[in-house]
């Protein structure tokens, strides 16, 4: 008895100092901290240390990036947001059979797999109620929920702003309830009503659309906007969005619309974050002829409206088998195009081509072709 309880007093004291020995990361937004945000393929902890290593915050796909991968930033001290769509029925999801027909509204304009959803459903809440807590299972510290603003789209639900402010009160809610932070992504028309309940924000293309002034009144509560342009050609020398009227004080970045690992930061450096696996091709919004003109928030966005976040296809199963840890060979691969490993074999719209250790197939169906989408780890059929 006696034996037994010094035996529960030692390994508590064990398990104690194990625990202090892997300093969890300081989970609190502020104004201007240094982000990244990569959406297709999740980063690939194995390459550690990561650059950019002086960011603290990263965005990440809640569905693509596992356990390991959200636990080992963290440990580095990174505060690690999940993303995921909050706002559109993805056909591809393995929860979307829980989101009736009744509850799905109009395809989004650039992207055919999407539908806006009725978000004050129950069906619907049960959903991302379920999502929310595979994010607090894998230790995400904070959500980022997107789509959110199908009221400023032709959404065929009648969704208002009013449901908007409501659904972000009541998203906003359940990730409290596990400890988690949130964020307001775009949606700028509502920002006030919930800025006192939001930790951050995060926007895309404030300064193309002139609207980044609308951000002031959240930045004057030090939390930080999460703020990211696309330049075509995304380069260190086009950085005019970098000084664009409003964006002081955010944490302002640019990068490509496929949102990979790299990303050119307002100082005039490129970061090129290594990147592994993922599920999620990109969507063809960078096949979309010329950008709209800015046009105020409050009449109806043109595209791109929701984010140009990747999306992923039915067949994720078969179709990307993320890259083994490299052991022997860190060498990147020559030319995707090699047939090498392929035996004449051609991959789809979307699949895999090549990238560090891919043994799959290495050409395309025609017409698309095989291209670098993070050189020399991830190539895809464009
Ligand atoms: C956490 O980070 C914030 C912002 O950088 C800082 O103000 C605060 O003192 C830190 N807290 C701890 C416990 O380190
Ligand atoms: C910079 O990016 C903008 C926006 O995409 C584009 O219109 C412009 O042509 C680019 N400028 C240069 C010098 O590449
Ligand atoms: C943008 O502002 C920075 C200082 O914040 C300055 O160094 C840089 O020259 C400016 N760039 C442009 C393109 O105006």
């Amino acid at each position: 008895m006696f034996s037994a309880f010094f035996w529960l007093l030692w390994t508590a004291l064990i398990a104690r100092s194990l625990g202090q020995s892997a300093p969890e990361a300081n989970v609190t937004f502020v104004r201007g901290q240094k982000w990244q945000i990569i959406l297709l393929g999740v980063p690939d902890v194995s390459k550690s240390p990561l650059p950019p290593t002086d960011a603290p915050v990263w965005d990440i796909d809640l569905f693509d990036s596992d356990i390991t991968t959200i636990s080992t930033l963290k440990r580095q001290g990174k505060i690690v947001i999940c993303y995921f769509s909050a706002g559109t029925y993805e056909n591809w999801r393995d929860d979307a059979n829980q989101i009736p027909a009744s509850d799905q509204g109009k395809i989004l304009l650039q992207w055919p797999d999407e539908k806006w959803i009725r978000t004050s459903s129950t069906a619907v809440r049960n959903v991302m109620a379920n999502r929310i807590k595979l994010a607090s299972q894998k230790g995400c510290d904070a959500i980022d929920p997107d789509n959110t603003d199908g009221y400023q789209n032709d959404n065929g639900l009648n969704l208002k702003a009013s449901d908007a402010i409501d659904y972000m009160r009541w998203l906003h809610q359940t990730a409290a309830s596990y400890g988690m932070k949130i964020g307001l992504k775009n949606s700028i028309d509502i920002l006030n009503d919930v800025a006192l309940i939001m930790d951050f924000a995060v926007n895309e293309q404030c300064a193309y659309m002139g609207e980044c002034t609308g951000y002031n009144n959240f930045l004057a509560l030090n939390k930080p906007v999460f703020h990211v342009e696309y330049p075509t050609p995304l380069s260190a020398s086009n950085n005019t969005y970098c000084n664009a009227t409003g964006t002081s004080g955010m944490s302002n970045i640019l990068k490509d619309l496929t949102l990979d690992g790299r990303t050119v930061y307002c100082d005039g450096t490129t970061m090129d974050t290594p990147v592994k696996g993922g599920t999620n091709p990109p969507r063809p919004s960078r096949s979309t002829p010329g950008r709209p003109p800015p046009r105020p928030t409050t009449s109806l966005r043109p595209p791109p409206t929701s984010s140009p976040r990747p999306t992923s296809s039915p067949r994720t199963t078969t179709r990307f088998t993320p890259p083994p840890p490299s052991r022997t060979s860190q060498r990147p691969t020559s030319t995707p195009g090699n047939p090498g490993g392929g035996g004449g074999c051609r991959s789809k719209h979307w699949d895999q081509c090549g990238g560090n250790d891919w043994k799959g197939c290495t050409v395309c169906e025609s017409p698309y072709t095989c291209k670098g989408v993070s050189p020399p780890y991830y190539y895809q059929c464009l």
